[in-house]
Order: C-alpha cells, then structure tokens, then sequence
C-alpha cells in the first residue's frame, strides 16, 4: 500500500517517474519542526470543535511532541516513497499513534494551507536570523566608521576624483541601505504576521467549525487569512523576501567592489587581514579578496533566485497549483548564501586596516578642490556660471604647469580672475572643504558624528 495521502480514488500507485518528480522531501524536509507545531495547533481547534476528546488531544499532543524529538535527533527521517513533507510526518504519527487517532488530524485542512503557513514560519525565523547578521554588519561599518573619524579620503564619482570626504561618512553610506533592509524585513514580516493561511482547507475555507484566528494565535501570528483562496495561492510573500534577501546581496556586492578596488597595489586603501583573505596556489606572495569576490557573485545568484520565483508566479490562475512547490528551493537557497555570507562579510570589514595616510594624502588630488573654489565664489557673490568657469580655468592653468590647486600663486590667480583674492586659500585645504559642507548629511566632522549617533539609534530599533 502506497504512503500518499491521496490514494483512495486510483486503482494503482503512482508511476516511478511520476513519483521521481513529485518528490519534495530532498528540500522539504526542513519544514518539518514547523509542520509539527502546525499539526499541534490544528489539534487543538479540532479539540476546541469537539473532534477530539481530551484524551484524544493529550494523546495526539505527546505524540507529534515524541515525532519533533526523533525529527530533531535526526532518527526519524523521510523515506523513500514519501512524497513530502506533510506525508512523512502523517505517517510518522501514524506509527506512533495507530491509524484511528492518527487518522483523525487531517480533518478539516489541506497541505495546501498547510504548506503556505508553515512555509511562513520558516521564512519568519530566518528573517530575524538575518536581521541579527545584517545587523552585525551596519554595527561593523559603524565602528570602523567611529574608529576612523576625521580620516580623509577621496570621494568618488564616476569613478573619478570627484570631492574630499570623510572615510567615515563613506563607510556610513554602506551602513545606510543595509538599515532599509531591516526596516524592510520588518516590515515583511508585521505584514506576513497577520495572514495566517491555516484553516483556508483547499482553498475554500472548512466545514467544521475549525477557528483559523486561534491557530493563527497559536503559531505567533497576529491573524489568520481574511481570504481563504489568497491565503492558500498567494507567494507574494515568498518574491518579497527574496527580493529582501537579493537587495542584501546588492548593496553586500558594492561594498565588495570597493573592498576588492582599494586592496589593489594601485589604490593602496587597505589591507585585508590574514584570516580574511587566501593566498594562491601557484603564486606565493598573493593576498586575495575572495570573500569580497564570492559576496560579489553570490549577489548575482540572489538575484536569479528572486527571478526564477517570479517566473514561477507569474500567470498561475487562483487557487493552489502544483507549481507554488517550486517556491522553495530558490528561496531555501537564498537564505542559505545569506546565512554563509555574511559572517565571512563581516569578519572581513571588521579586519580591515585602513592606509590613513595614503587616503589623505590622495584627498585632495585631481583637482578634487575644484568646486570649493567655485562654492567661495559664489559666497563672494559671483554667479555660479562665472565661478564655474573661473574655476574651471584654474584647473586648466594647473594641468598646463603640473601643478595643485594650491600652487597657484597670488598673481597667477588674479590674472585668472579679479575675484580671486588670496582669501579663497582658506579653502584650498582639504580640512576647509571638509569643515564647510555642514548641512545635514554633509561630510564635515561634526556632521559626520552626528551621522553616527543617529545610525546607532536607528540599528537600535532592530
Ligand atoms: N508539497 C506541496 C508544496 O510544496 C504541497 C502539497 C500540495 N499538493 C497538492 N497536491 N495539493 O506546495
């Protein structure tokens, strides 16, 4: 006799291809200890509805308590012809229980809702697991950040030179998307909370005066399903996620190409610690970033894990479809690469050692305290188009002689402008340019400590 959970209307079992394909357990399997707390739930409103006596829930309670302990202990495990999870745990409690009490668990739900409740289970937990690492990583730039104040560097668009900055406020940059993280798993997550699918049966909802509001209270949710067909159909759930976790790779993968950037013999920035970094099998004197390397690739696989799931979704008609199985894996995956990434990620920052010296002294190169002048000409109220153009001449006289900014002689800058008093020295200095871009969100000292303050109040709230 065949151990599907569905076998009374075919004359046969399932062909071996069929099954071969069908089978779940091989990713599935790692639900179980949520089906388990499903499963006791769900014998409770049966309870709570008179179909099962108090003997009967005891009995069932220990029962799926016992089956949770040999799932954990690693001795009770899916077999061969188990088609999922949900199959092999019915017959786990079956073998415990014997099939009259163990027979009567089923009423009333599906593994339909039972799959997409469970499955939000698993998803909330792993959430708050990566929260926890992704935290660890805005508190890492924060104290590189905090150990590094003052340090300046040069900041970058393009590529290019483009104005000085502090090391610190650029570091912060890295730490700000990964709080929108947070905040958009928690957000995921209230969301998820209140739709709690048990007790949306199939799909339309049960017969037996099963109350879905006290499962979904039972299995930490907030509420239960306010439509039975989306609560059973919907993955949106599943593609948010792992958007999240695509989004955590992103912005990991960015702060990774600056880390592979700066650790080059070019720029010089920063060395990476031994324990963070691998040599090479050939040659003997190389240092290599492969954790910023394998953060860098892995955001790609993120990213088809979320694209593949979308596809997946996409035009499926109401309600529950075979293909929502395929909503697993990708997103198991997704995890996994998180759950593996991150430590690494953060061990490596948190090593890191800055070359201060080189990244101030490259501050104020490529003519990085151009707008400055442009800026003090504008405070001497020239229009901005003619301080933009005067400055942009002092550049071109610069290249002409090879020479800095700050080179430029008296009558070499009066010759360039009539405006151009010595006075504008005050900020052809990296400390002056720094100390005068003040607003909120600017890249001056004080600013840049504040900056800190409110970050760490922020990554508190997680
Ligand atoms: N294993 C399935 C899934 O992951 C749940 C089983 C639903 N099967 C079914 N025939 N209704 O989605």
């Amino acid at each position: 006799e065949s151990a599907a959970l569905w076998g009374g209307r075919f004359a046969g079992g399932p062909a071996d291809a069929l099954a071969a394909l069908s089978k779940s357990t091989q990713f599935d399997w790692r639900l179980a200890p949520y089906d388990i707390a499903g499963s006791k739930a769900h014998a409770k409103v049966l309870h709570r509805a008179g179909l099962l006596t108090d003997d009967d829930l005891s009995a069932m309670l220990a029962g799926l308590d016992g089956l949770l302990d040999d799932v954990l202990g690693g001795t009770f495990l899916p077999a061969e012809d188990d088609e999922d999870v949900h199959t092999a745990l019915e017959r786990g409690l079956l073998e415990r229980l014997g099939a009259e009490l163990g027979g009567r668990l089923r009423a009333g739900r599906s593994r339909n809702d039972q799959v997409a409740t469970l499955f939000k289970g698993y998803l909330r937990e792993h959430g708050r697991i990566i929260s926890r690492l992704v935290l660890d990583q805005v508190n890492t730039l924060a104290e590189q950040a905090e150990k590094h104040l003052g340090v300046a560097m040069p900041g970058r668009t393009h590529l290019q030179h483009a104005q000085p900055v502090l090391l610190s406020h650029h570091l912060l940059a890295h730490a700000w998307p990964l709080i929108r993280d947070l905040d958009r798993l928690a957000d995921w997550d209230a969301r998820v909370a209140a739709d709690s699918p048990y007790g949306s049966g199939a799909l339309a909802g049960s017969s037996l005066g099963l109350d879905p509001q006290y499962v979904a209270l039972e299995l930490g949710f907030t509420d239960s399903s306010a439509n039975s067909i989306d609560g059973t159909a919907a993955r949106d759930f599943v593609a948010e996620f792992a958007f999240v976790t695509a989004q955590v790779g992103v912005d990991l993968s960015r702060q990774a190409e600056e880390v592979i950037i700066w650790a080059t013999k070019e720029f010089g920035f920063v060395e990476l610690d031994d324990a963070f970094s691998t040599g090479s099998s050939i040659m003997p004197q190389k240092k290599n970033p492969d954790i910023a390397e394998l953060a860098r690739g892995k955001a790609g696989r993120l990213i088809g894990n979320l694209s593949g799931l979308l596809a997946t979704l996409k035009a499926q008609p109401l309600a529950y479809n075979r293909d929502l199985q395929e909503d697993k894996e990708p997103v198991f995956d997704s995890i996994d690469t998180l759950e593996v990434l991150l430590p690494a990620f953060t061990g490596m920052v948190r090593t890191l050692r800055f070359n201060t010296t080189r990244l101030e002294e490259l501050a104020p190169q490529g003519f990085s305290l151009a707008t400055d002048i442009a800026e003090w000409l504008v405070r001497q109220k020239v229009p901005f188009r003619v301080a933009h153009e005067v400055a942009g001449a002092c550049v071109q006289e610069c290249e002409k002689r090879r020479i800095e900014l700050w080179d430029l002689s008296d009558s070499d800058l009066a010759a360039i402008s009539p405006e151009l008093t010595p006075q504008v020295r005050s900020v052809l200095t990296v400390e002056g340019s720094l100390a005068s871009r003040n607003t909120r969100g600017g890249t001056a000292g004080d600013r840049v400590a504040e900056q800190l303050t409110e970050l760490r109040a922020r990554a508190a709230t997680h």
